[in-house]
Order: structure tokens, then sequence, then C-alpha cells
């Protein structure tokens, strides 16, 4: 079976081991007669599944005990809106950091439902940067501060977490457990699986238990409440992105948890961003570097014939997925967890030889 370099931003690489255990299990699980896909979600064997892998979050975070894990359907997307609607009390309205395109999502969708308002941007610079507490323009009374923490699109990242002095809500889609998560500072935390936890199909919420106490009563889905009383388990799971997302999770965990994959995600950057910056302008990423991602590597060519040529010749060397998105253009390589080393190694070495032959 062949087996590429896959760049993707999502959905993305996961563990060969993981596509490869899922294979084998999926025509039957554990002398049942029927696949885990075929089983109710109620029943022992899921119900075996689904506790572990919110064990497995819970061990992998260190999660500290007054937050509720979810494990819900919608996508990152729909927490755009049901975070702000669960946080909701009285009229204290939400502040959004818009340092990207998911940021800027985020408070599109904030305000139709409520009160809420930017704090800051990251326009003017063309989203190369983000903000540090004093540059945040705070309302009194603000109930909570929302940011992307990674720009998937525009490369760019919080390098530390700072107390704002209100508490944060994390959307960490694109590098969820790729590092350590803020306790201190947040309510609530939510990322699609499909980065680095699993295949698309489940989105993970961390909530804390003060939120989901003082939450309004909402429509039974869009309640953190609802999901906590029925443990994820108020409607039909998403039971086949779990399953796969608990095969990944274990991975993780023996591979050395998120302190590895930090490890590992820094120094990959660094290989890739040093073999930028020293092409001699040849390649260019715009980001001011104390918010480079770590996970979304951006970067220019001197022409986007160039550019073209860079994805094409890259595909015949198995290095996929590197266009830029479609609102930016440019070249992304995305490096989430399971993405081998290797992939890195050559991608770099693929750049150095392109800009040696092309500039
Ligand atoms: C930072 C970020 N937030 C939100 C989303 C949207 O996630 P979903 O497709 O799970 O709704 C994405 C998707 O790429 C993302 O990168």
């Amino acid at each position: 079976m062949k087996r590429v370099y896959n760049f993707s931003p999502g959905p993305c690489v996961l563990p060969q081991e993981v596509i490869t255990s899922l294979a084998d299990e999926l025509p039957e699980f554990d002398d049942s007669g029927m696949s885990l896909i075929e089983m109710s979600h109620r029943g022992e064997h899921f119900t075996a599944i689904h506790e572990q892998t919110i064990a497995l979050l819970r061990e992998l975070t260190a999660v500290p005990d007054d937050f509720h894990i979810l494990l819900l359907q919608g996508g990152a997307t729909l927490q755009f809106a049901m975070a702000p609607m669960n946080l909701a009390i009285g009229d204290q309205p939400g502040a959004y950091i818009t340092a990207g395109t998911w940021g800027n999502k985020a408070f599109t969708d904030a305000k139709k439902l409520g009160q809420a308002y930017q704090a800051w941007t990251g326009e003017p610079s063309g989203f190369t940067t983000m903000p540090t507490k004093g540059d945040l323009q705070l309302q009194p009374n603000t109930r909570f501060i929302h940011s992307a923490t990674n720009e998937t699109i525009h490369g760019v990242r919080f390098a530390n977490f700072e107390d704002f002095g209100v508490p944060q809500v994390l959307d960490m889609s694109s590098e969820y457990l790729t590092r350590p998560i803020p306790w201190e500072h947040v309510d609530v935390v939510y990322g699609g699986a499909q980065k680095s936890l699993g295949p698309a199909g489940v989105c993970v919420v961390f909530v804390r238990d003060s939120v989901v106490e003082q939450a309004p009563d909402l429509p039974a889905y869009l309640s953190y409440a609802n999901h906590v009383k029925g443990n994820s388990l108020a409607n039909t799971p998403p039971v086949f992105s779990i399953w796969a997302m608990n095969k990944t999770l274990t991975w993780m965990k023996q591979q050395g948890g998120v302190a590895a994959m930090e490890r590992r995600s820094v120094s990959r950057a660094a290989m890739l961003y040093a073999a930028i910056d020293q092409s001699d302008g040849f390649y260019s990423n715009p980001v001011d570097p104390t918010y480079r991602s770590l996970t979304n590597i951006v970067f220019r060519l001197p022409s986007e014939e160039l550019e073209k040529a860079f994805v094409a010749q890259a595909a015949k060397e198995d290095l996929v997925n590197l266009k830029g998105h479609r609102s930016v253009g440019g070249i992304r390589a995305s490096v989430y967890n399971a993405l081998p080393d290797e992939a890195v190694t050559k991608l770099v070495d693929f750049m150095n030889n392109f800009a040696a032959r092309d500039s």
C-alpha cells in the first residue's frame, strides 16, 4: 500500500497504526458478530470505548476536575454559536480577537446571537501578528474573550497564553493536543478532531462546571448542560469518529503524550522556518517571527507560476496537499501530530533543491 507525505490542513494524516487497526477491526468487533459501527451506542462495547476515550482525553490534557468533556457533532463551527449561547449571562458582552479567518468567523456568528465586539483585529497587519494584553480594547463587564489560538489559514498563533483578566474561550482546532491547554485562563476550549485527534465528525469541548451551572435554558443539542447530563450520549454520537479518536489518543499516549507532541512540533517547525529564512528571499513568510504557527507553516515564492510548479513537482515526490488556502494563495505545510518526521526532512530537502534550481 502506498503512503504519501500528506501535508493536508484537515482532514489530514492519521497514524498508520490507527488506519491499519481500524481496517482490521472494522468487520467484526470483539467476537460480537458485528462491526462496532453497527451496534447500539448504549451497548457494552461502545460504552467502553466512549468512557475510555474521555478518560484518555482527561489524562492527556491533565484537565482539572471542574471541567466537563463533551464529544459533539457540528465541528468547531457549531461552537462558534454554541459557546456564546451557553455563556450568555444577562447582557454581558463577549470580546473577540480576530487574528485570522477563524476568529473572524466566530465573531460573525456571535454578533448574530447577542452582544459581541471586536477587542482586537489583526486585519491592519494582514493577519500576521497576535495581540498582547495591552493591545486589547476591553469593555467593562465583558463575559469572555474568544480567540482561535492558531489561525490555520494565516499561519499565526499565540506564542504564550496570557491572563487577560477575563475568562477565555479558545478554539484550538489546529493545535489541539500539540501544546498544553492553559486551564487557569479558560472557561471553554473546543476544536474539531480532524487535524490532530482523529477523523472528522467529532468536536471535543471542554467546559468549566461554573459555565454549565449558569447557562441559560437552550434547545437540547445547543445546551452544554444537556450534553453534560447525558455524558455526550443525549443523542446518537458519531461512533466511528469516537472509536478512531480513541485509537489516535492511545497512539499519542504511547508516543509520550502532549509534551512529546509539542517537542516534535517545535523542532519540525524550526526546520521548515530555517529553510525559508535561509533561502536568500526565495521563500518568504510574512508572519511576525514571535507568532509563527508551529502547525501551519505558510510561505510564498517569487511568483504564482513558481508556486504552481512547486506544488506540482512536490506532488511528484509524494509531498502532497501543499497548496495554500484559496483565500490567501501561496504554500502551506500543515504539520500535525501524526505526520512522520521523515515528511518534514523530505520537504526541507525538496525546498532546498527547488530553490537552488529555480532562483
Ligand atoms: C481554527 C479553526 N477553527 C474552526 C475550524 C472549522 O472547523 P470545522 O470544520 O470542524 O467546523 C477550522 C477548520 O479548519 C479551523 O482551522
